[in-house]
């Protein structure tokens, strides 16, 4: 096996195994990669440890999100600007090309960037020169470009929105990261992993995956990939209440789509629904009052984020309660929806 720091990648499948074999041969090269990827498969876990597996590790590394900037922003982000080159050029700036010298620069989302400034990117990688905006001087730097997107450029050049010359600049190595789908091994072992973590961060003991409940994940088909996954699993960590998650503990979403009938949550003494907790609830539990209602109301949140996908405006109206009140329970008990 090729001999790299894998940065947290986790992975036996053929297919990571191969992108660790790629990357062990182009991290200490200069040339261009373009990782390609659905969102969630860790395209950026790729690009950061291209980078710390690179001569250029101890330098700095500038990731770039091209789809998250304003557009008219754009171009004196990447490339800086002089003073009074535009109305708010108050002074002279620094672009994360320059910031990058010596280093890595992680364009990430590429295929969202314009076409002319891709002609300005095309231009940086084969001249490695570019023009601050409102410059009359030109700047050269040493940057190694890395570049990602989940597009398919390859499209998107045949529809004339991305610039042929440039994908090919591009497109010297890729590596392209399957669907968490097609990594059936994988799912298992990164699930395990997740659940490690969260449940060793919750100081609670780690949780076990039932037989069925890993054959139900495996059939699940992770439309958001690891990410999903990895938020899944922080939710388990706090909602499971015995040692083994079972099949009813996964939310009516995946049964759904896995084709199991939802279960019977709780076995309901009331038919109308409806039961007070009583002391004996809190002595089973072995709990105080405080705990207990913190549990509720953690469970309460958690589920409405599970209903409203984490939208949190939407989680509040379920709960009938201020955005800035679920945000700040959320950042006191550290849940990422
Ligand atoms: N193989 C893996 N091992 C461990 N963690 C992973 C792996 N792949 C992804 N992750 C985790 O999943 C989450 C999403 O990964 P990442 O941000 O790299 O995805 P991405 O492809 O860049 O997604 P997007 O296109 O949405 O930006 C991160 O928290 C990352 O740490
Ligand atoms: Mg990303």
């Amino acid at each position: 096996m090729t001999d790299i720091d894998r940065g947290g990648i986790i992975g036996q499948s053929h297919c990571l195994q191969q992108v660790f074999s790629v990357l062990a041969k182009v991290s200490p090269t200069d040339s261009t990669v373009l990782v390609t990827g659905e969102s969630g498969t860790g395209k950026e876990l790729v690009v950061r440890a291209l980078h710390s597996n690179s001569k250029r590790k101890g330098k700095p590394f500038v990731p770039v999100n091209c789809g998250a900037i304003p557009k008219d922003l754009l171009e004196s982000e990447l490339f800086g600007h002089e003073k009074g080159a535009f109305t708010h050029a108050i002074r002279t700036r620094t672009g994360r090309f320059e910031l990058a010298d010596g280093g890595t620069i992680f364009l990430d989302e590429i295929g969202e960037l314009d076409l002319p400034l891709q002609v300005k990117i095309l231009r940086v990688i084969q001249e490695k020169e570019f023009e601050r905006v409102g410059a009359t001087s030109t700047t050269r730097v040493d940057v190694r470009i890395v570049a990602a997107t989940n597009r398919d450029l390859e499209a998107e050049v045949a529809q004339g929105r991305f610039r042929e010359d440039l994908f090919y600049r591009l497109n010297v190595i890729p590596i392209h990261l399957p669907p968490l789908r097609e990594r059936e091994d994988d799912i298992i072992l990164l699930g395990k992993h997740f659940l490690n973590v969260f449940c060793t961060q919750k100081m609670r003991p780690v949780l076990r995956l039932s037989r069925k409940v890993q054959d139900l994940l495996a059939l699940y088909p992770w439309p958001g990939n690891v990410r999903e996954l990895e938020n899944f699993m922080e939710r388990i960590s706090i909602l499971c209440e015995s040692d083994d998650v079972m099949p009813d503990d996964l939310p009516a979403k995946i049964l759904q789509v896995v084709g199991m009938d939802v279960p019977e949550r709780t076995p309901k003494k009331n038919v109308n629904g409806f039961e007070w907790p009583t002391l004996s609830d809190l002595r089973a539990r072995d709990q105080g009052l405080k705990d207990f209602m913190d549990e509720i109301e953690e469970r309460l949140l958690i589920e409405a984020l599970q209903e409203s996908h984490g939208v949190k405006n939407q989680a509040a109206e379920l709960l009938g309660i201020k955005r800035t009140t679920l945000i700040e329970k959320l950042k006191k008990r550290s849940i990422n929806p």
